[in-house]
């Protein structure tokens, strides 16, 4: 395998609003996050993927892009954006940027002059169609509704406008050769301000079904997915490749893409020898729990499921991997049982998640074990996709009750909620009214009590970390061969990591139950969760939710 710089590196992700807030607006922001910058470094840090913080409405925090050469003032100035990609310098740290770029904001200037003169240059950076058989055909946008609006200020004209996401999220034209021009010129310009690379977004996105084909409905709003069109169109391999060529690749950028593909044929397309992208994230395991129709994200987690998803397609490539994200509830509210979270459970999903083969992604809060908050009315929530979420679950007959239990488990606001750092009011967030409601179990899960504590979740993180990128392991995790074991174990998470003459086994009972396992293989240990390790003969008997690392003989 090639031997990339990153490939033995941790990486991390933040999300900036909900990170340090240092001025006390309630809001996080660039030097919050340079105040901290310490504290990742400790944990074993050393890439940082930062959630948007250009200039933006923040319709969808971030995500709605007003100006790409411009910081938010909410987060601060450009100064401090160069003060922190030169301070992450200092300590040996990368900074990634977010790159989004399937959409801008309404707010852009681009949209704006589209506004003025849809038919003249910037009316074609964007897909602004009239009225017709075909527009507004039945796509549903990611958010609920249809992709197609009227162009603010031409109603009468039936002008319409595509969006993938909100409707303050137009889409950009990606055949116009202009767009990709001012697409290339912004990335370079990043990329030669200091940054090591991009986290890209909604980037499976850019290429459309250009005959605007309706699909079978798939809801009962009688609209259908617009992702259904994703696996009918072909050439967004042009695009990739020429965004690659004109920036990524003479930067020696690292650039991690936002694609979904369940069944793994594009791997090699995408992350391959001659990918477009250094990796893509392995969102494959958390997904089919969370995505799926209301019925489905109902159902309990079933670790067996969960582990064999994980195996399908491990071997395919080398892989960003998650437990959660700012997409996502948190990891350990979802990925394990109810009822089950311990510190034993969540370092056995932390240990999975740093010890698969690929580029394991800490998102904050995850290394002292953040759960996922409850809120008591839809009002409480702030994500625009989370009024989608109830939307569909009571167009599906499901009661309000059930809709918010729904939104409460699998909301993105989940993840959003303030970074606990101490048990001081707001979690040590800020001083002042913190714009997403602390979670109020800062007072048990909060970074300065672990800290202290030899035995915490976050100390248990730091020696992870450091195992998996020691000068013994630290070749073998980042380049070694994974192969399942004990597969036909349930509960059983395992498996062995090879390279060179190094073998080691990965052990880990995923369950509440006690297990005693007969090993085919014998060796050391030389990691574990819990203080005492119990052999019996040949077999090993693993308590709830152990984790063994051992190196084979
Ligand atoms: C994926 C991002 O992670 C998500 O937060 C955002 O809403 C959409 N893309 C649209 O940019």
């Amino acid at each position: 395998m090639k031997k990339d710089w990153w490939k033995k590196k941790v990486a991390y992700q933040i999300y900036p609003k909900s990170f340090q807030d240092s001025n006390g607006d309630g809001i996080g922001d660039i030097p919050g996050i340079i105040s901290r910058l310490d504290y990742l470094k400790g944990l074993g840090i050393d890439i940082i993927w930062i959630s948007p913080m250009y200039q933006s409405p923040m319709v969808d925090q971030g995500y709605d892009v007003s100006d790409y050469r411009a910081i938010d003032p909410c987060f601060g100035t450009m100064e401090d954006m160069i003060r922190l990609i030169a301070e992450a310098k200092k300590r040996d740290m990368h900074i990634l940027m977010d790159l989004v770029v399937n959409h801008c904001s309404d707010q852009h200037e681009w949209f704006q002059k589209a506004i003025e003169d849809p038919f003249g240059k910037y009316g074609r950076y964007f897909y602004i169609e009239k009225k017709s058989d075909l527009i507004p055909n039945n796509w549903r946008s990611e958010f609920g509704g249809s992709v197609w609006d009227l162009l603010p200020g031409h109603e009468a004209e039936d002008l319409y406008y595509l969006h993938t996401f909100a409707k303050e999220q137009p889409d950009l034209n990606w055949e116009n050769p202009e767009v990709r021009e001012e697409i290339y010129d912004i990335v370079n310009w990043w990329l030669d301000l200091g940054i090591a690379g991009f986290r890209i977004d909604a980037i499976i996105n850019i290429k459309k079904n250009l005959s605007w084909e309706n699909y079978p409905a798939d809801r009962p709003d009688g609209l259908a997915s617009a992702s259904k069109m994703l696996e009918q169109t072909e050439g967004i391999g042009e695009f990739l490749q020429e965004l690659k060529m004109r920036c990524f690749e003479p930067h020696q950028a690292l650039t991690i893409g936002e694609v979904f593909d369940p069944t793994g044929e594009r791997t090699e397309e995408f992350i391959g020898e001659n990918g477009y992208f250094s990796t893509m994230f392995f969102f494959d395991p958390i997904i089919p729990f969370l995505k799926e129709s209301l019925k489905t994200r109902i159902q309990t987690f079933d670790p067996k499921i969960w582990r064999d998803i994980i195996f399908q397609k491990q071997k395919k490539g080398f892989f960003a991997n998650v437990v959660e994200n700012h997409d996502q509830p948190r990891g350990a509210s979802v990925l394990i049982p109810e009822g089950d979270y311990s510190f034993y459970s969540v370092t056995a999903l932390g240990s999975i998640n740093l010890l698969l083969r690929g580029l394991p992604f800490l998102y904050q809060g995850q290394e002292i074990g953040m759960t996922n908050i409850t809120f008591d009315s839809m009002e409480e929530f702030d994500d625009t996709a989370a009024k989608d979420q109830y939307k569909e679950a009571v167009d599906l007959g499901y009661s309000h009750e059930e809709a918010l239990a729904s939104v409460n488990r699998y909301g993105r606001d989940n993840a959003r909620t303030p970074v606990q750092w101490s048990d001081h009011d707001q979690a040590g967030f800020t001083t002042g009214t913190p714009w997403q409601k602390v979670n109020p179990n800062y007072r048990e899960i909060n970074v300065e009590n672990q800290e202290k504590e030899y035995g915490s979740i976050l100390n248990f993180y730091r020696r992870l970390i450091a195992f998996r990128k020691s000068e013994e392991y630290g070749d073998l995790f980042a380049y070694g061969d994974l192969v399942p074991k004990y597969e036909s174990e349930d509960t059983i998470f395992a498996f062995t990591r090879s390279h060179q003459n190094q073998k080691v086994l990965f052990l880990c009972n995923y369950s509440h139950d006690p297990k005693k396992l007969e090993l085919e293989e014998q060796g050391n240990v030389i990691f574990v969760n819990y203080p005492q390790t119990t052999f019996e003969g040949k077999a090993i008997c693993l308590k709830p939710y152990e984790v063994v690392v051992l190196e084979l003989f």
